[in-house]
């Protein structure tokens, strides 16, 4: 039995840096039968994917979905599979197509079957126009096409809920560092990829944001405790911002990361070299307002700069 619906749980997008911690987390609490990992890519080769079943899956082929779902009786998803901001900034139609289309199968197999779905939004939703602190009601107008692509998951998602019923749930995710995984095609890459360089022999990297850049961030157990909070709430305890609630873990700066890594690894040296994604994190709020979700499911981060240094530095040791 998972939950109040009894029933299997689906990761999709499960190879990815979110996938990897999630699934092993999942599988901890209801056991690796119960959790199914699937991607597009064909063969995993993570520990924590290769201990339960996976199979291979592109949110894209909605009959394939659909038959998943029936044939491994599938109660709940998390549904991970997307193209992420840098990237989605390359290949804006690819962007649209993965991170709307695959969401609305994935909806439509929730209508279908009477799923509780869990489908991430970020903080790339937010643009130019919102206050420094990012409340979580305020205009949503992002300048790039993964943030749009957001803001359009989120309405959908509500949409679906107040029509069809559907109990979709999701957590505007700032920035996420974490070890178990490489990352690429983000924004807020810079802060997982640092500590590979700071403890690769050289010690030295090269930021691709500048040094002043302050932006929302949160350590990997914080953002997979806040998922698994989420979708254990109570139904009724969740209000308008169930498809996108904002969620707040620490904010700093790439000068301030640096010097938390020098005081452990004093030969670290790290140049700024901004590039392209320097405009989207110019797009994005300093910190994040989390009272709603403090109150609707009691959420509380626990992850600060310092234990986040010392855990990615004896992890990746
Ligand atoms: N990591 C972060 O810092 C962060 C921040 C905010 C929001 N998010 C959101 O969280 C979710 C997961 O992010 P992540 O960091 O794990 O991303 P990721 O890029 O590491 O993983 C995404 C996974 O989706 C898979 N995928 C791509 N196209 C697919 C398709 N058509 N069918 C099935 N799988 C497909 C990829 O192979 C990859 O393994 C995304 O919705 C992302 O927008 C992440």
């Amino acid at each position: 039995m998972i939950g109040r619906e009894g029933g299997r749980i689906l990761v999709t997008g499960a190879l990815g840096q979110i996938g990897t911690d999630l699934v092993q987390s999942l599988r901890d609490i209801y056991g690796s039968d119960m959790v199914i990992a699937s991607d597009i890519r064909e063969k995993p080769n993570h520990p924590c994917i290769l201990n339960g079943p996976y199979i291979n899956l592109d949110v894209l082929d909605k009959d394939r979905i659909f038959q998943i779902i029936n044939d491994q009786n599938i109660k709940i998803i998390y549904h991970l599979a997307a193209i992420l901001s840098a990237r989605g900034e390359e290949n804006p139609e690819l962007c649209e197509l993965i991170n709307v289309e695959g969401t609305r199968n994935i909806f439509d197999a929730g209508r279908e079957f009477g799923l509780r779905i869990f489908t991430p939004s970020s903080i790339a939703v937010f643009g130019p126009d919102t206050p420094k602190k990012a409340p979580q009601v305020t205009p949503l107008n992002p300048t790039t096409k993964y943030g749009m692509t957001k803001v359009e998951c989120e309405i959908l998602g509500m949409m679906y809920y107040q029509k069809y019923g559907v109990d979709i749930r999701g957590i505007r995710y700032p920035g996420l560092i974490s070890w178990k995984s490489p990352v690429s095609g983000g924004t807020t890459d810079y802060a997982v990829d640092i500590f590979h360089a700071a403890l690769s022999d050289e010690s030295k990297y090269d930021c691709f944001l500048n040094g002043d850049t302050r932006l929302p961030m949160m350590y990997m157990d914080d953002a997979i405790r806040a998922t698994i909070s989420l979708m254990d709430a109570p139904i009724d305890s969740l209000s308008s911002a169930r498809c996108g609630y904002n969620i707040s873990g620490l904010s700093f700066t790439p000068k301030e990361l640096v010097s938390e890594i020098k005081k452990r690894l004093p030969d670290f040296v790290c140049n700024y070299k901004p590039d392209i994604r320097q405009n989207y994190a110019d797009s994005w709020p300093d910190s994040i307002d989390d009272q709603v979700s403090r109150n609707d499911w009691n959420w509380q981060s626990r992850f600060g700069l310092e234990t986040i240094v010392d855990e990615m530095i004896s992890n990746l040791k």
